[in-house]
């Protein structure tokens, strides 16, 4: 890992143009389970139960009821040195931009501000009547919650299996990951299209690509240098290597 290390702080000090694609991974040393792993949420819980457009139609208090279980979990945990080293190299122009797959918003309370959330925020909220939008900054106290404006169902800001991503959000991805020169990949099973495409767009484009899981992935014969190590551990070593506060 300290090899690895000093060799991708070299690489940063280039300031090549560096973008970073992050997962459930990345927060797990914030006390935030995965989904694949074994201890995962989808080991425990079934996902067309919980996040597909029919499990909320069929039953939108027990979708209600496990989201604001995990905005709970999420609002006791704090960024851990993986997302606070990702913030202080983009403050230094080492980092470009965060696309996360992560609903969490951690990567933006640790200071990152060019994030891209691919999969939306646990955080926002829509009316499916009349389209009206809110930010929650705790669980909401009754749920289903109804929207102040018509009464209609809310719904939780994330993309759902089967559902497109965000437009914006997708354009964005691609385009950063076209013009990167290298892509950190940190805390993804690198499964879940289509952001498990981005660290081949950018491959493709001569970009390297660097992964870091403490288990390989379908991503890992493609990676450029792929480290078998804790994303909080690594990153806070590569931080050490250029010398930046952590
Ligand atoms: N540091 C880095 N990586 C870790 C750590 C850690 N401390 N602990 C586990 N990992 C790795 C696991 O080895 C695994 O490869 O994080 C990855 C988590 O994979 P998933 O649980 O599949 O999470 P993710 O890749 O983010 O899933 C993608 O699937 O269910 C959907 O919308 C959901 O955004 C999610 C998407």
């Amino acid at each position: 890992m300290e090899q690895e290390a000093v060799k991708v702080a070299e690489l940063l000090k280039a300031k090549p143009y560096t973008i970073v694609l992050t997962g459930a991974g990345i927060s797990v040393e914030s006390g935030i389970p995965t989904f694949r792993d074994r201890d995962g949420l989808w080991r425990k819980y079934e996902p067309s139960k919980l996040a597909t457009p029919e499990a909320f139609k069929a039953n939108p208090k027990l979708v209600w009821e496990w989201y604001a279980w995990r905005m709970n979990t999420i609002a006791k945990a704090e960024p851990n040195d993986a997302h606070k080293v990702l913030a202080s190299m983009e403050e230094r122009g080492m980092v470009r931009a965060v696309v996360t797959q992560n609903v969490d918003g951690l990567h933006q309370r640790a200071g990152s501000s060019n994030v891209i959330e691919l999969h939306g925020s646990i955080w926002s909220a829509r009316c499916v009547s009349c389209g009206w939008t809110t930010t929650f900054t705790a669980p909401p106290e009754v749920v289903p919650p109804r929207c102040p404006m018509c009464g209609g169902l809310l719904r939780p800001g994330v993309i759902w299996f089967g559902e497109p991503l965000p437009e914006r959000a997708w354009a964005m991805a691609y385009e950063e990951a076209s013009r990167a020169e290298m892509m950190l990949v940190v805390g993804t099973s690198a499964i879940v299209y289509p952001a498990a495409h981005l660290p081949y767009v950018a491959k493709s484009m001569g970009a390297k690509i660097i992964e870091v899981n403490p288990e390989p992935t379908p991503l890992t014969p493609h990676a450029d240098i792929s480290v078998r190590a804790k994303a909080a551990a690594f990153m806070g070593l590569v931080a050490r290597n250029l010398s930046l506060p952590l």
